[in-house]
C-alpha cells in the first residue's frame, strides 16, 4: 500500500494504475475510520481493481463553532485498517496541499441543501461538494463510493456529478449499525456510556416511523410526531430535525408516498448525530 501525501504523487501513481489497465475506485473520508467506512473499501474492491481512500478532515465543511479542532486523527490505526482491507493507495493531504493559502473558487449545489442538514450547517454542503469536485479531479476515479448514513451529503453529490458532467459513477452504500442498531460515525467516540446507551433511541425511532408508514399512516405531521414522541422520552437527547422527504428531491412529502428518506438529527450532550431509512411507501 502507498501513502501519498501530495497532489503530484497521487496523481502518478493512479496514471500508473490506469497504463496497467486497472478500474479506479476512490473512497472518500475524515478518517476515524470504522466498519461503516470498511464497506465502503469492499464495496469499491468489489468493483474496483486499483482502491484509492482519501483521509483528509475538510476544514472547509466545518461550521466556526463545530468540532474541526477536536475531530479524531488516529492516522495510524487508519493506515493499518486500509492495508488490511487491500486499498492500494491512502492520500492524506495537509490542508495547505488542498487548498494553498485558500481558494476562491467554490462548487454549490442549490435547493438540495437548503432543507434538513443545511439548516443546521449553513455552508457545510458547500465545503462538501467542494472538495469532493477537487478529491473527484485529482485522482480521477471511475467510481467513487458514499455511504447512505449521510443520505443527504449522497443525493447532493450525485447531482453534482450530473450537473458538471463529472466522469465518474457514483455508488451509495448501505448504513452499517452497532448492534443496537446506532449508525456508526466517527462521532460515536465522543459519547459518554450513558449518552452511548442513549443514542441507540435514534433508530429505534426510525424504526417505529416505518412501522407507522407500513400500518398506512400517510401524514406526515402525525409521522414525525410519532418519531419525535420517542426521542423526546429520553432527557438526553435534543432535537434538530425530524423530517419525512421525497428521497430524491429531498421536498416534503405530504401525504407519504413512494421512497420516502425519514431523516432525523439530534445533539447529545455536545455531539452532533444524524440517521435516516428510505421506506418506500407505496
Ligand atoms: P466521513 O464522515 O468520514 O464519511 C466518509 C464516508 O463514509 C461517507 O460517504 C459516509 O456516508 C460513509 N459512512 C460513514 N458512516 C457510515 C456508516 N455507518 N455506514 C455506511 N457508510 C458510512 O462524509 C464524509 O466523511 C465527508 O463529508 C467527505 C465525503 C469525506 C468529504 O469531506
Amino acid at each position: 500500500m502507498e501513502v501519498a501525501t501530495t497532489i503530484t504523487e497521487v496523481r502518478r501513481l493512479v496514471r500508473q494504475a490506469r497504463q496497467r489497465g486497472r478500474t479506479i475506485g476512490l473512497v472518500p473520508t475524515m478518517g476515524a475510520l470504522h466498519p461503516g467506512h470498511v464497506s465502503l473499501i469492499e464495496a469499491a474492491a468489489g468493483r474496483c481493481d486499483f482502491i484509492v481512500v482519501s483521509i483528509f478532515v475538510n476544514p472547509t465543511q466545518f461550521g466556526p463553532s463545530e468540532d474541526f479542532a477536536k475531530y479524531p486523527r488516529p492516522i495510524e490505526q487508519d493506515l493499518a485498517i486500509c492495508k488490511d482491507h487491500g486499498v492500494d493507495l491512502v492520500f492524506t493531504p495537509s490542508a495547505e496541499e488542498m487548498y494553498g493559502q485558500g481558494g476562491l473558487t467554490w462548487v454549490e449545489v442549490e435547493r438540495l441543501t437548503s432543507p434538513l442538514c443545511g439548516r443546521f450547517r449553513p455552508g457545510h454542503f458547500r465545503g462538501v461538494t467542494t472538495v469532493c469536485a477537487k478529491l473527484f479531479n485529482i485522482v480521477l476515479p471511475d467510481l467513487a463510493f458514499f455511504g447512505q448514513k449521510d443520505a443527504q451529503q449522497a443525493v447532493v453529490i450525485r447531482r453534482m456529478v450530473k450537473d458538471l458532467n463529472m466522469p465518474l459513477e457514483i455508488v451509495v452504500c448501505p448504513t452499517v449499525r452497532e448492534p443496537d442498531g446506532l449508525a456508526m460515525s466517527s462521532r460515536n467516540r465522543y459519547l459518554s456510556p450513558s449518552h452511548r446507551g442513549q443514542a441507540a433511541t435514534i433508530y429505534r425511532a426510525l424504526r417505529h416511523g416505518e412501522d407507522e408508514i407500513r400500518r398506512g399512516v400517510k401524514d406526515a405531521g402525525k409521522l414525525a410526531d410519532a418519531i419525535t414522541a420517542i426521542l423526546r422520552q429520553v432527557p438526553g437527547i435534543a432535537l434538530q430535525y425530524v423530517s419525512i422527504v421525497d428521497a430524491e428531491s429531498l421536498q416534503p412529502k405530504d401525504p407519504v408516498t413512494g421512497e420516502v428518506l425519514v431523516a432525523v438529527a439530534v445533539r447529545i450532550g455536545s455531539t452532533r448525530l444524524i440517521d435516516n431509512i428510505v421506506v418506500d411507501a407505496g
